[in-house]
Parts: C-alpha cells; structure tokens; sequence
C-alpha cells in the first residue's frame, strides 16, 4: 500500500521546472552544487515526536516530505548536464510495519522526477566527491548547527586531497537568497492550492460564526476550526489558531483559548489550515451573541474601512507599503474621530501615538511559510509588488483600558485579515467567502441561530 502524500495534486513538472530555475540561477551566481536538507523530526516527550513537517524550501523543490532527506543540485558545465539527487531513507520492511510507508531512493527517483537518488546513509561518503572541483557551494550556512558541521567535514576532506588536484569549493553562497526570491512569486500550481486552503478555510471561519454563542469555550471553537479544515484534507493549522474573546483580543498573540465567551464581547479568530505545504491567514472579529453593540461597531467599522482603502492599493506599480500606508491614513483619522486619539493626524503620525492602538503591520508574504519567504526591501527601497505575489492584509485597533480613553471602548480588540493575490490590474482576494461586513456576519449568526 503506498501511502498518500499530501503533495499529490502537485505535478512532478512544476518541481522540475522550480529546479530548472535554481539551476539558472546558480549558473548566472558561478555554478556549483546545492545542498538542500530537510527539517529533522522533532522530540515532543520521551518516545512522542511532533507531527512532521518536511522543511519548505525542500519541499518547494521536491514535494517528497518524508523526513531524513537531502537534495543535490549539481549545476553541470560543459557537456555535463545538470543532475538532481536525492538521498533519502531506504526502504525497510520492518519500520514500515510500525511507521508506514517510505519510498526508498529508486521509488523516490521515479515517483519525483529526479536524476537520481540514493540510501541517505551514504551521504557522507559521497559529499567529498559532490563537492570536489566545484566552484560554488549554496548552503544554508547557519540554519542548522548539525548540518554546518557535516558540511565542514566534507569540506575538510576534499581540501586534504588537495596533493591529489582536487579543490574543494572556493565560495560558499547561501541558497536561501534564490530560492526567496523564487518563493515570492507564486506559480499557477500553487495558486491553485492557496485558493483551495483559502477556501477550506473561510468555511470554517463561516462554521465558526454559526456556532459561537454566549457560554461556550475559546477552545470549542478551536475545535470546530479545526475539524473543519482537517475534514477537507488540510494537513495542518497553519499556524496555532487565536480564539481570543473580550479583552484576550488585545492579546497579539493569544493562543491559551480556554476562557469562556461572554455575552457582550467581541470574539477575534486568527486562524487558517495549511494545504499541500500551503497556509491559509484569515481573521476575523465578531459579536459573540451575534449583534455588534455601538462602540464594538464604530470600531469595526473604521478597520473594515482601513481594509478597504489597503486592498485598493494592492496592484502591480505600488510596494510592499503602499497597503499599510493606506490602512494607516484611515485608522489615524478614524481614532481621532473616535476621540481615542488627539490632536491632528500630522501630529499621530509624526509621533506613531497611534501605536497605542495598532502596533503591528498591515501585510507579510503568504505561502508555504504563513510569514513566507521573500525581501520586504532592497537596500531602503521597498519591494514593489508583481503578479503572482500573496500578502495578508491585516488592519487592526486594539483598545486596553485606560483613564484617556473612551470606556466605551475598553477591551475591544478588532483585526481583520485577508489575503490578497497581486494580479496584472490589481488583486485578488482569495478570502472573501468568509463574511465582513456587519450585516452579513449578524445575518449569518441570526440564520444559524434560528436553523
Ligand atoms: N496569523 C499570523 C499573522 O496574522 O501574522
Ligand atoms: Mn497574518
Ligand atoms: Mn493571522
């Protein structure tokens, strides 16, 4: 029985074609060998492992996600054409017995596409002779103290047979600057799995919302988030959900979910799946007894506003701070109106007071990472933004109880977050499905209240 990998509605050619394109790049960089490991698996406690994850730029190259596994790229030169290798686990019938399935390397070559793979036990043995006479080795020198010390060995092998003529590589360039810039734009297969982890994730936004109700725990809701992007096929949460009621909102980065909801209060969800390596970010921000009071909609109001005027200034031409730029207009202007704030807008601005109130910014890239790869500048110049590029878009207001402010106000906590596929006119937001407007959230929680 082979077991099914959640990479199966990825084509092997885009990963070859991903892998064609670092080879391009390392030619244009001097050529050379990369080295590309996956993650280790992780220790939980005693004999648990925490679920594996196989590391994302190995996965954007490959789609294999079994662990203990490393890819070659030779760039070739000459008349020797370039070669892709895998070292993986072999097979062996008595851990598959206990752990399940593993492709092996001559499995592994033909079920992905490669040049070649072998028994990662031979790593080691075979580095030397990878990395001798080669002019440039790409690593991600840093990432893992293991790894770095394997490769020194390596590197200190081939240097002693320097008496034979061999030289080990004179430069050592970190493949992680390709492979962002690589990871930023987005190709049309995984466009495809973002829209559908975006979908399965705006639907358990939804199922939230119909089943939220005064009295019911942070961590119930958790559960029918999670059930619902597990039932359409996500491997994962993302990230850890934030199911954050009342004044938890004002948490950033909430993640405890155990307390109760309570009649009255906002409920702010953070949460999306993850898909075929792909994650999902979505937030929203709703009453839990299904109306918005005034104040808890005078300030939704001005974020969803602050959200409008950001995902209009998402298109190719703008950069990476035009949306927050936006957001920030708005929500400044708001704050003053709202008496949060004094003094001009200018003057908010020029001090960040407004900080106070929305301490974050309004965008990162989205994709195999939730904080994806990818520069948000070059030198002081921001990154333009190019088709194909994903980024959330996540204006917020924050309001902890003070003397100087509103009471009105106190503990309401309000993000609203999408994610936005920059197009050749403008975006795309592949999130919309999960409801924002006031009136379609409390249209939704009064239909599911009366069904
Ligand atoms: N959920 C993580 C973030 O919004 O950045
Ligand atoms: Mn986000
Ligand atoms: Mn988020």
């Amino acid at each position: 029985m082979e077991a099914s990998s959640p990479l199966s509605g990825n084509s092997v050619e885009a990963f070859r074609q991903r892998r064609l394109a670092l080879i391009e790049r390392m030619t244009r960089g001097g050529g050379g060998v990369a080295l590309i490991p996956t993650s280790p698996e992780q220790a939980r406690n005693r004999d648990s492992h925490y679920p594996y994850r196989a590391d994302s730029y190995f996965q954007y190259l490959t789609g294999f996600i079994e662990p203990e596994a490393v890819l070659v790229i030779v760039a070739g030169r000459g008349d020797t054409a370039p070669q892709s290798v895998l070292f993986c686990r072999e097979k062996n019938m008595e851990r598959e017995i206990w752990d399940g399935f593993r492709h092996g390397p001559d499995g592994a070559r033909e079920a992905f596409g490669l040049d070649a793979a072998h028994a990662i036990g031979e790593l080691d043995a075979r580095l030397a002779e990878l990395l001798a006479d080669q002019p440039v080795l790409w690593f991600s020198l840093g990432q893992d103290a293991g790894w770095d010390s394997r490769i020194a060995t390596a590197l200190n092998r081939v240097r002693a047979e320097s008496r034979s003529g061999k030289h080990a590589p004179a430069t050592i360039r970190d493949v992680r600057a390709e492979l962002d810039a690589m990871r930023l734009i987005k190709d049309a297969t995984e466009l495809d799995i973002m829209r559908r982890v975006a979908a399965i994730s705006t639907g358990a936004h939804s199922r939230a919302m119909c089943f939220v109700a005064p009295g019911r725990f942070e961590y119930e809701v958790e559960a029918e988030l999670l059930h619902e992007f597990r039932r359409h096929g996500c491997e994962f949460p993302a990230y850890t959900s934030i199911v954050a009621g009342g004044a938890n909102a004002c948490v950033l980065h909430y993640v405890g979910n155990d307390k109760v909801l309570r009649d009255g209060d906002l409920l702010l969800i953070d949460a999306g799946g993850e898909l075929s390596g792909y994650a999902s970010d979505i937030t929203r921000s709703f009453p839990v007894n299904g109306r918005f009071s005034g104040p808890q909609a005078d300030v939704y109001s001005l974020v969803l506003a602050a959200q409008d005027a950001a995902i209009a200034a998402v298109r190719p031409g703008a950069t990476f701070a035009d949306p927050h730029e936006a957001a920030l207009k708005v929500l400044v202007q708001g704050m003053i109106d709202l008496k949060l704030l004094s003094g001009t807008a200018d003057a908010a601005m020029e001090s960040e007071s407004y900080k106070r109130f929305y301490m974050h910014r309004t965008s990162h890239w989205l994709g195999k990472d939730v904080h994806d790869a990818g520069e948000y500048k070059a030198g002081d110049r921001w990154a333009p933004l190019v088709p194909g590029m994903v980024l959330t878009i996540e204006p917020g207001c924050y309001v902890r109880p003070a003397d100087d402010v509103p009471e009105a106000f106190w503990n309401i906590g309000v993000r609203i977050e999408d994610d936005a596929v920059v197009t050749a006119d403008g975006c795309e937001i592949i999130t919309a499905a999960a409801p924002k407007k006031i009136a379609d959230i409390e249209a939704l929680m009064r239909d599911a209240r009366a069904g």
